[in-house]
């Protein structure tokens, strides 16, 4: 445990704004700690007033509206269950050093179209629109959280990335909304812990569910019917049905205080450090290095309320400069011109 007074500094350091960030330094004992706990002792967050959290809700529309959903899905194919994996060939097997993109003519003769994400008049909702269509597939980490009081939590979160595997670090990013900040957030500001767990395809409609802003205190594994397991190294409960859960410890809140809007809760990105893996039975190889594509089936959100699955994979081996150059003219001519350029 981090005594209070130097997490209170640690955390109040990094709500400064976030274009003084770069020059922050980590406060050395912090740094050190491989299983930093954030605690209820942390500063809260500038309060959000009532008023202006109703207001904020008024004009918050970031979750698209789907009418009428059950009639349009009734008119789609079934969800093929069944459906295997297949491997083909990469788009261009024969690319070749110095080919870009090969019959990529017409999209070269388009222009781009530059947009300032920070334009006045610029809703941040088309900001949230925009990143969550371009930046896809983007796999789904499932976090379990308690509060302090034990109270549990699980929710979905696709602003979420593992981000190095030497330590195995992860990040997860909380959106701002009208009022509270969200319960998994304010969960790891309070404990420091959590389980990130994978969602397989077969999981969806219950990991979807569990994405409602239900009341705090009241949990989402009721809510889903998705089932616990215990955990070694931290509080919150593994979800059984994931083929893959990482326990983990937070490492670093980043709180973006100086892009908070009135009635709206702190934006913040959390570094989570692995403490502890746990595959399921059959999914990896024999000494646990390897998943197995077919039984983790991930889903990865795409734009909009979208999801995607994967039935097909393509391979394109790594290179490596002293193999190609010799087998390749361009190659072997940069070569030449950067000795010349020395
Ligand atoms: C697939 C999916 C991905 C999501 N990704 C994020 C995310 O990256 N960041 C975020 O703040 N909210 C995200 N949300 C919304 C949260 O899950 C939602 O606000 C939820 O109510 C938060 O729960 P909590 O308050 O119990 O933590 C996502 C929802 C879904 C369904």
């Amino acid at each position: 445990m981090i005594p209070s007074r130097a997490l209170g500094r640690f955390l109040s350091t990094y709500t400064t704004p976030a274009r003084t960030s770069l020059k922050y330094q980590p406060l050395k004992n912090l740094r050190k700690s491989s299983s930093m706990a954030a605690t209820a002792a942390a500063p809260a967050a500038p309060e959000v007033k009532e008023s202006e959290s109703e207001a904020a809700q008024k004009s918050y529309k970031i979750v698209q509206d789907v009418r009428n959903f059950a009639v349009t899905e009734a008119q789609r194919p079934d969800f093929d269950h069944a459906k295997a994996i297949e491997t083909t060939k990469s788009p261009y097997p024969a690319w070749d050093y110095g080919q870009g993109v090969p019959d990529d003519g017409a999209s070269l003769s388009q222009e781009h179209h530059e947009v300032d994400p920070y334009a006045p008049g610029r809703l941040s909702v088309n900001n949230y629109r925009l990143l969550v269509s371009a930046i896809a597939p983007r796999p789904v980490g499932f976090l379990s959280t308690v509060n302090s009081k034990g109270q549990k939590n699980l929710s979905p979160f696709s602003y979420f990335q593992v981000i190095d595997h030497d330590p195995p670090m992860f990040i997860v990013g909380f959106s701002s909304r009208p009022g509270r900040v969200k319960d998994t957030y304010r969960n790891l500001k309070e404990t420091g812990e959590c389980v990130i767990n994978t969602v397989s395809e077969n999981m969806i409609e219950a990991v979807n569910a569990t994405s409602i802003d239900a009341p705090y205190g009241v949990s989402e594994w009721d809510v889903s019917g998705l089932h616990e397991a215990p955990s070694t190294t931290v509080k919150p409960s593994r979800v059984k049905e994931s083929v893959f859960n990482i326990e983990g410890k937070v490492i670093d809140i980043k709180e973006f205080a100086d892009h908070q809007q009135p009635g709206m809760s702190i934006a913040a990105t959390v570094l989570i450090k692995a403490t502890r893996f746990w595959i399921k039975e059959g999914a990896a190889d024999a000494d646990f290095s390897h998943i197995d594509l077919d039984k983790l089936r991930p889903v990865g959100q795409l734009g909009g309320v979208s999801y995607g699955r994967i039935v097909s994979t393509f391979e394109r081996p790594r290179t490596r400069w002293s193999n190609e150059a010799p087998k390749s003219e361009l190659l072997s001519g940069l070569e030449e011109k950067e000795g010349e350029l020395i």
